[in-house]
């Protein structure tokens, strides 16, 4: 079968998921696979698709029309098999707001949160609500978006306000999240009917700050894996991530971004469904704690697709 590995796209996450998708295609190529690289252009999709005579799609597209649902719409609508999460897990995983309402309704802990859209934002002041309803640092996101872009830390009330004008810069809706201090962990999820969690990481940015240059510059981050947390802690945070990834109803792949406070409360924050396989990415480095090679992970994420 053709396999056409989907990549780049005109999200802000485009040069993250030309080189997700460049890492994905030399492993299926290894594999002896016959593949082809389709760079996304969402009006000329359904022609992509035909000229290259794709039967199935690895997705590698990052962020908007990949990872939202839109893409997998298509795909169901032409009856293409498809590597990773359906339309409704996508667009649930996405949207920050969607899935945090989720994990409360299913009591996985997640940072105390509110959603503000642009509409309300034009109309009504926020900073003081905000800082009475959850101090300071509290964190400034889109409420869809990757790669920590848009995203401010704000720890003083005068910056704020520029926070919030960069994050409605990506999105209509922003997210304000209570500052968890703590340990950075994240955790890979392989699999669809029995969906297993693979050796928790635990992310060490030397800046301090896992922002998108700790994230994709070689050698500003350090990576523990497995993280040094005891069996009991470790199995914690698997499980809460696994309960995460199913109730959005995620399947195939999926990585799930946790911090850990001081008193080893482990809090979900999202659970990204095309994770990054760049060479810094995350999932690749946890897959090979599990003794599961680079290439032998896309072969296991290929054949998944439905
Ligand atoms: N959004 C980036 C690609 C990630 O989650 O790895
Ligand atoms: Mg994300």
């Amino acid at each position: 079968k053709r396999i056409a590995v989907v990549m780049g796209g005109p999200s802000a996450e485009r040069e993250v998921s030309l080189n997700t998708g460049g890492a994905i295609l030399a492993a299926l190529r290894e594999k002896g696979y016959d593949t082809v690289a389709v760079d996304l252009e969402p009006k000329r999709f359904i022609e992509q698709l035909r000229e290259a005579g794709a039967q199935v799609v690895f997705n590698a597209v990052h962020g908007k029309y990949g990872e939202d649902g839109l893409l997998q719409g298509a795909l169901e609508l032409l009856g293409l098999p498809y590597t990773g999460s359906g339309v409704q897990a996508s667009a649930n995983a996405m949207d920050k707001g969607i899935s945090k309402r989720l994990f409360l309704q299913a009591g996985i802990s997640t940072p105390a949160s509110r959603l503000y859209s642009a509409v309300r934002a034009k109309t009504t002041p926020l900073a003081g609500e905000i800082i009475a309803a959850f101090g300071l640092p509290v964190v400034v996101k889109p409420a869809s978006q990757g790669s920590s872009i848009g995203v401010t830390i704000v720890e003083a009330e005068e910056a704020l306000a520029a926070a919030l004008d960069t994050a409605f810069r990506y999105d209509d809706h922003v997210l304000i999240e209570k500052f968890i201090k703590g340990r950075e962990l994240t955790v890979a999820i392989l699999g669809t009917d029995n969906p297993q969690a693979l050796p928790v990481i635990e992310i060490v940015p030397r800046s301090g700050r896992y922002d998108y240059t700790s994230k994709y510059t070689k050698g500003a981050t350090e990576y523990l894996c497995p993280a040094s947390l005891d069996e009991t802690a470790a199995k914690a945070v698997q499980a809460e991530a696994l309960a995460a990834f199913a109730l959005l109803g995620c399947r195939g792949i999926g990585r799930v971004d946790v911090m850990m406070d001081a008193d080893g409360t482990p809090y979900v924050l999202e659970v990204n469904t095309i994770p990054g396989m760049t060479a810094t990415s995350l999932v690749p480095k946890a897959a090979a704690a599990a003794g599961i090679s680079f290439p032998d992970l896309c072969e296991q994420i290929l054949l998944m697709a439905q």
